[in-house]
């Protein structure tokens, strides 16, 4: 079967939902739509077509990039909050699933628990997809990974190193996605937050398979040498708030700034980006940071040369199209 048709009607509740082949497959498809869409030449794969958008939690990226990409390709979305609808208070995940399953093509799903997602998957008889729990941030990965390759032209050998919180859904779903794509990463954590060990042993096999490689290193010094990307997330996730002055105390030396990013050794040459999955306290412009300064990374690396966390934002909407047209699209592709 080909990769268009193994991808119509299907989910995307995590990275190793995908094939390696389907992971590309669907990167192809975004630099081609987002090609289509520069040459003001969008076609309307997603005609007719009703997307659900269920959020607990709050989004800026995800929630327009879901909004626009279907609108591009002439699909509906439906934004539906917990304060508009039953879910989990008045009606269960599956009679919710089933419900929104016979109304719409597809349901995106961005929240707390990763078994919900699960749960609307197994109910919907829709292709359900993962727009963010607090386990894994599959979409993101794929806009990462999609900005890697528009800079350097490949992702196989390319060292990404992810600095900041090991074990949240950010650092997931990338160090899952590069173990796929055959990239080096490192992962740059304190002891008390790194991944989980069956994850890692999963993506080390995977990352040699492919000729990559998988490294959890404590010191950040050490792990952003040769780096390729150099990759934050916050320190503080959605939903772990009674956990910020532990973890700014706990992260403050891995802050992402100039001098870090000089231990590269790459700074010169041009192989070298640096990557943030957003939003990000880059300086003193959020009720958050106001008093505390830059967190995860300072502004001369955020506005810096090496940025390209807003290709990046935008590469959040090319690839969603990808997922809704792939797995809603019918054969339009
Ligand atoms: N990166 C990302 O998922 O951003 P939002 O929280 O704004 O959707
Ligand atoms: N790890 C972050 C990602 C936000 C896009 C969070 O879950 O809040």
């Amino acid at each position: 079967m080909d990769l268009g048709r193994q991808m119509q009607g299907r989910s995307l509740l995590q990275i190793t939902d995908l094939t390696d082949g389907e992971l590309f497959y669907l990167l192809d498809l975004a630099a081609m739509l987002k090609q289509e869409k520069k040459a003001g030449a969008s076609r309307q794969r997603l005609a007719h077509k009703n997307l659900a958008l269920i959020f607990e939690k709050m989004s800026t990226r995800t929630r327009c990039a879901c909004a626009v990409a279907a609108s591009d390709e002439g699909g509906h979305t439906e934004f539906l909050t917990t304060q508009d609808i039953h879910l989990g208070k008045k009606e269960s995940v599956a009679d919710t699933a089933r419900v929104l399953g016979r109304m719409f093509d597809g349901i995106l799903f961005r929240g707390y628990k990763q078994e919900t997602v699960v749960a609307l998957a197994q109910h919907a008889g829709v292709p359900v997809w993962n727009g963010l729990t607090d386990a894994h941030h599959p979409t993101q990965a794929m806009a990462d990974l999609m900005t890697v390759r528009e800079h350097f032209g490949r992702l196989r050998g390319i060292r990404l190193v992810y600095v900041g919180d090991g074990r949240n859904n950010v650092a997931t779903s990338l160090m899952l996605a590069c173990a796929k794509a055959g990239m080096h990463f490192v992962n740059a954590t304190p002891a008390s937050l790194v991944p989980d060990a069956k994850l890692v042993r999963w993506c080390e096999d995977r990352a040699q398979l492919n000729g990559g490689s998988l490294k959890v290193e404590h010191d950040p010094a050490v792990a952003v040498q040769d780096a390729n990307v150099v990759y934050t997330d916050v320190w503080v996730s959605m939903g772990e708030e009674q956990q910020q002055s532990e973890r700014l105390e706990l992260l403050r030396p891995y802050q992402v700034n100039a001098a870090l990013m000089e231990k590269t050794g790459h700074t010169e040459d041009g192989q070298l980006i640096f990557l943030h999955c957003l939003p990000a306290f880059h300086d003193h412009n959020t009720e958050v940071t106001r008093d505390l300064g830059a967190l995860e990374v300072t502004d001369d690396v955020f506005e810096g040369a090496f940025s390209r966390v807003f290709d990046q934002a935008e590469n959040k909407m090319h690839s969603m199209k990808a997922l809704f047209v792939a797995s809603a699209g019918g054969a339009a592709v």
